[in-house]
């Protein structure tokens, strides 16, 4: 089907969110992802959280300074659903309505395995902040690259200076992947579990079989 078709009918548009933790890849699959929907002409935009529109920017540059004061779980948590109300209500939102679809690099499972299982905040104050902020605009699929802590964080060893999410100890890292684990279990229509720990071609080649089995049924 071509592009002006799609995007006449004004239906709405998929909303696909990548997640996992730091060094799984999640660019290349989100070029890849990208590619796919290229071909098929389907309008999109690729978005990233936290971030996205230019105040969500700051907010992600606070969030990410390991120079700056110390910041308390809740107020991580409340930055984070601050960047995705901009993100949701000035990017995500109009974007769906025009039939446009959505690659979100990260959304709200990253708060719910980052400061849920990660920090330790409680699931369903993160539960109630994400049904105050972007209520039924979720994501229509979620893919969530997994591999071990070990991989991960070798792989973001070469990217210079760790900033202050990824200077976390090696046991936070555990319980953010532990809950994305629990949160695919939880969920298995929306979520798809890749295997990240093997080479990039052979993991492209699972986004993109997801990817083509998504437009065929859209
Ligand atoms: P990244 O997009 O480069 O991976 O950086 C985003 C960082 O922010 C990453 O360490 C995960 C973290 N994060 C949270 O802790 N909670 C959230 O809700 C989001 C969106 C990201």
């Amino acid at each position: 089907m071509k592009n002006g078709n799609r995007v006449n009918k004004l239906k709405r548009g998929q909303f696909i969110s990548i997640e996992g933790i730091e060094g799984v890849g999640k660019s290349s699959n989100i070029s890849a992802i990208a590619k796919c929907l290229k071909s098929a002409e389907i309008e999109f935009l690729i978005t990233r959280e936290p971030g996205g529109t230019p105040v969500a920017e700051n907010i992600r540059t606070l969030l990410k300074d390991r120079n700056n004061e110390s910041i308390p779980e809740v107020a991580e948590l409340l930055m984070m659903f601050s960047a995705r109300s901009l993100n949701v209500r000035n990017v995500i939102l109009p974007a769906l309505k025009s039939g446009k679809w959505i690659i979100c690099d990260r959304f709200t499972d990253s708060s719910r395995a980052y400061q849920g299982g990660g920090r330790g905040l409680s699931m369903e104050m993160v539960d109630d902040l994400a049904n105050w902020v972007h209520g039924d605009v979720n994501p229509d699929l979620t893919i969530l690259l997994d591999a071990p802590v070990d991989v991960g964080m070798t792989r973001i060893s070469d990217r210079g200076q760790p900033d202050r999410i990824e200077s976390e100890k090696h046991g936070f890292f555990e319980r953010v992947r532990e809950c994305y684990l629990n949160l695919a279990k939880r969920e298995p229509k929306r979520f798809v579990v890749i295997d990240a720990n093997r080479d990039l071609s052979e993991v492209q080649d699972d986004i993109r079989e997801i990817i083509q089995r998504t437009i065929d049924n859209n």
